[in-house]
């Protein structure tokens, strides 16, 4: 298998303008893009691809207050997705955002009718939809993760974790909007977990089947690349904060802000992560029969003590928010990578030019999330000058009148670029600060990007 590792260095930062879009011949934008998701994620994707100078218009199904051009069709409506595209043929390119309309079989749907799709098959997207499945994938292709066992049995599971003396985590087989993992410090708590997850069934089916594992400590970072089934191209690395509150305190959460470069994946990092994780997932889905197109994401634990690498999970789109501060530092045109992999021509691009910055997004909440919430609330603020490095993403808004209001958790992904971390952070936080959400009822983590600064 080709890799890219040309783009090793995007794991860090990369100053080039010799792959500018201006190096191509200028050609008539005459593709039309359809991004399906609603999310900061979204806007974000569609914000980028709308540069391409190969697109005249991005539409967003459903997208939210800050997409225009949203063509109100549900996500998970796939029949009328596929008709919405079917107008445009093979001039439309359709980017799917979520998971949920690719464990639903959005992939497969489009692909029968001939029609142009970038995202994983229902069985390819196994690799998120399911954690056991992804356990055994891993464990099969010998990639680098906890120890783990599996049970659909809830007293089996309680005597294996009576019998262990290490920290344990407790996760349900299924999509759970990223609640279904719990962290434990503790037997009990393991024991509770297994309670919540198979006797009260708090996940619903997500839960009939649960991954037990050994708790890692460590540094954790998002790793993401474009594979067309056999080759991957990397991006740049980011990290997540996935906790509600500064710290790392609260909940978990969607992720409450993101930040692009990862200083922990340094070059070494960054080769073994193409080598013992990336390569070998294409290579084994492909041996299946399964093979993956898409945007691949692995969580990965950096292990404090070995500095090697374990991944946590496999999600089978885009980060979000880690792509808000990867798209916003994406020199080259990521509509011709990304309509290479449909057509699995990644092997012939070449690496990605990065910007020489790194991007800080700051997520603004709705008070009370991940738990309930209200939503209708007016943003005001949206109008600022904001300046020319930062732009405010939407994700949980829509409009109301004249009046752009909340609907949903995460709200707002605020993104800044800068010359280094610190600028970027303070970029972000002062636009942060000309926003706000009803009365004052804006949530949001003060500490974003801190951890890149030690
Ligand atoms: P997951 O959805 O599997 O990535 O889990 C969500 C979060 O739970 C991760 O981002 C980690 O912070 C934490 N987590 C998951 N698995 C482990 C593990 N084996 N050890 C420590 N923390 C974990
Ligand atoms: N930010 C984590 C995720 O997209 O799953």
């Amino acid at each position: 298998m080709q890799r890219t590792l040309k783009s090793s260095c995007c794991a860090g930062k990369q100053s080039s303008n010799l792959l500018s879009s201006s190096f191509y011949p200028a050609v008539t934008p005459e593709k039309v893009v359809l991004v399906i998701g609603s999310g900061g994620r979204e806007h974000a994707l569609g914000w980028k691809l709308a540069q391409s100078r190969h697109v005249k218009k991005v539409y967003f199904a459903p997208g939210n207050g800050g997409t225009s051009e949203n063509v109100g069709i549900k996500q998970n409506d796939i029949d009328r997705l596929v008709s919405f595209a079917k107008q445009f043929g093979q001039d439309c390119l359709v980017v799917v955002g979520p998971e949920e309309p690719l464990s639903l079989g959005v992939a497969d749907a489009f692909a029968r009718e001939g029609l142009r799709i970038f995202g994983p098959t229902k069985d390819a997207a196994m690799l998120e939809a399911s954690k056991v499945f992804a356990k055994e994938f891993m464990h099969k292709a010998g990639i680098p993760t906890a120890p783990f066992a599996v049970f659909s049995d809830a007293g089996k599971a309680k005597d294996y974790i009576r019998g262990q003396d290490r920290p344990l985590v407790v996760k349900a087989d299924g999509l759970a909007a990223g609640k279904g993992v719990i962290v434990c410090d503790n037997a009990e708590q393991a024991l509770q977990a297994v309670d919540e997850i198979m006797v009260k069934k708090e996940f619903g089916a997500a839960g009939s089947k649960i991954v037990v594992e050994e708790r890692l400590s460590g540094e954790e970072a998002s790793f993401i690349a474009i594979c067309d089934g056999q080759t991957i191209i990397p991006l740049a690395s980011s990290q997540d904060h996935k906790r509600v509150f500064d710290e790392d305190r609260g909940p978990n959460t969607g992720g409450m802000g993101a930040y692009s470069p990862a200083p922990v994946v340094d070059d070494k990092l960054y080769h073994k992560i193409v080598s013992q994780v990336m390569e070998p997932v294409v290579r084994e889905m492909r041996n299946r029969g399964t093979p993956f197109k898409g945007f691949l994401y692995a969580g990965i634990m950096v292990d404090e003590k070995t500095k090697e690498p374990y991944v946590l999970e496999f999600n089978a789109r885009m980060g979000d928010p880690e792509c808000q501060p990867i798209m916003m530092r994406m020199e080259s045109d990521l509509y011709e990578y990304i309509d290479a992999a449909v057509d699995g021509r990644l092997k012939s691009m070449p690496p990605i030019q990065w910007k020489d910055r790194t991007a800080v997004c700051v997520v603004i909440a709705s008070k009370g999330y991940p738990g309930s919430y209200e939503k209708g609330k007016v943003i005001q603020g949206l109008g600022s000058d904001f300046g020319p490095d930062v732009m405010v993403f939407h994700a949980g808004t829509t409009r109301n009148n004249n009046d752009v209001v909340t609907n949903g958790g995460r709200v707002l992904g605020v993104t800044a670029l800068g010359d280094d971390t610190r600028q970027a952070i303070d970029r972000a936080y002062q636009a942060v600060k000309k926003i706000k959400i009803g009365n004052d009822e804006q949530h949001y983590r003060t500490d974003i990007g801190r951890r890149a600064l030690r």
